[in-house]
């Protein structure tokens, strides 16, 4: 176990905000994990655990000890006539387990294609993109419990998993560290191209036989063509959830806002996206210093570079206050802001 002290953390989450850590160290093995939560320096210190850092808000220097996940290892632990059950430790990166599935033929995954971060993080807020969600193919997680060092099994009902949710980001946050993470992945892939741009892509791409690796290229060009590049420039995806709304209000928001755009949930709900919410209210692309609200998408804030975690802190709030006074509408961050 390699413990650093006043590490930089700039180049560990993708605002690269320069917040510092007291204490860091990288985890690639529960043995090492073990080690590290017993050590009687460290026992007291708050804790938090990092994966790739494209979902996190640095506020201040972390005065406790970063746990920087690292546990690699992917291997298929079960196969049935339709199926492969595929895990991953968490530490592997998102996109290469999606290639890794792609080569191998295994589908459920190629629409969360170009999703930055880690394995162990996907089920904290249950990541989705392109009418897929995590919880489509999750089937079990191994997670470490922080104050006993015991190893629990979650399966998928007991992760709670909803909308950008999970049991991990209520009830049992900083509790757990993820270990690694099993999916249910199909041999004879079902398509899902339902989602906007997918068909007019694959048909500019001039796909001729779908296929996974067709679908995640559509994808990848869709995100590129959408989202800023964190290694270009600071940002951390969408910065707030798309508020879900009743029918009835939603109704009465239209009447009123004849452009409102929303998409039907299950149980009479309507999802709006916050992005138009955040542009009606004039932010798209207003800078603020070496901050501001990315000009393409207006749910993307980011930090041009020197930019401070409370800095966009404030202009959050801000945004949140001026969509809440516009349209009585609250949107809450999907990023977590570590204080
Ligand atoms: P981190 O940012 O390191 O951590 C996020 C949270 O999880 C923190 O609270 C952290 O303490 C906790 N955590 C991390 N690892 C563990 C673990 N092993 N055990 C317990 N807790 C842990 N998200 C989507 O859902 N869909 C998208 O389409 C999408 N697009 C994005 C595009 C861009 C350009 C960016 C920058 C982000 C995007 N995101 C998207 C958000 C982000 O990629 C996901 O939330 C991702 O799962 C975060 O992974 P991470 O390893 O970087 O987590
Ligand atoms: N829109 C605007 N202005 C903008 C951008 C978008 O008005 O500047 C409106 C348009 O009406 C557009 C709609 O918002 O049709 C939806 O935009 P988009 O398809 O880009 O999706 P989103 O709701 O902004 C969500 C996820 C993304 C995910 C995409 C694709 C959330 C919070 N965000 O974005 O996830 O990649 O759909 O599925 O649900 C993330 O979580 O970090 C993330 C990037």
């Amino acid at each position: 176990m390699l413990l650093q002290e006043h590490v930089s953390l700039k180049n560990h989450n993708t605002f690269g905000i320069n917040a510092r850590a007291r204490y860091y160290v990288r985890i690639d093995s529960l043995r090492s994990f073990r080690d590290c939560l017993a050590h009687p320096s460290y026992r007291a210190l708050p804790r938090l655990i990092l994966g790739g850092g494209s979902n996190l808000l640095l506020l201040n220097d972390f005065k406790g000890i970063v746990m920087h996940m690292a546990i690699d290892g992917i291997a298929v632990i079960g196969e049935a006539q339709d199926h492969v059950w595929v895990q991953a430790g968490a530490g592997v990166n998102w996109h290469q387990l999606v290639l890794y599935c792609i080569a191998n033929g295994y589908a459920g995954i190629e629409n969360l294609s170009l999703i930055p971060g880690t394995v162990g993080a996907a089920p904290i807020q249950n990541i989705g993109a392109y009418g897929v969600a995590l919880s489509d193919v999750f089937v079990a997680l191994e997670a470490l419990e922080l104050c006993t060092g015991a190893v629990h099994t979650f399966e998928k009902a007991a992760c709670a998993f909803g909308y950008r949710d999970s049991i991990f980001k209520n009830v049992l946050k900083g509790q757990y560290a993820i270990l690694n993470v099993t999916l249910r992945l199909q041999k004879t892939p079902a398509f899902q191209t339902s989602y906007g741009a997918i068909q007019s892509t694959l048909k500019a791409m001039n796909v001729q036989a779908l296929s996974i690796r067709a679908i995640s290229d559509a994808v990848i060009h869709i995100r590129q063509s959408k989202l800023p590049d964190p290694a270009r420039v600071g940002n951390a995806g969408s910065f707030f959830k798309n508020p879900v709304l009743a029918q009835a209000r939603f109704g009465q928001l239209r009447a009123r806002y004849p452009h409102m755009p929303g998409y039907e949930q299950p149980g009479g709900l309507v999802k709006v996206p916050a992005a138009w919410l955040i542009e009606q209210c004039g932010w798209k692309g207003k800078t603020r210093g070496r901050i501001g609200v990315h000009e393409r998408q207006a749910l993307v804030l980011v930090n041009y570079g020197g930019g401070t975690g409370r800095a966009l802190y404030q202009l959050a709030q801000d945004i949140q206050q001026s969509v809440q006074e516009r349209f009585g509408i609250a949107i809450w961050p999907e990023v977590n802001v570590v204080i």
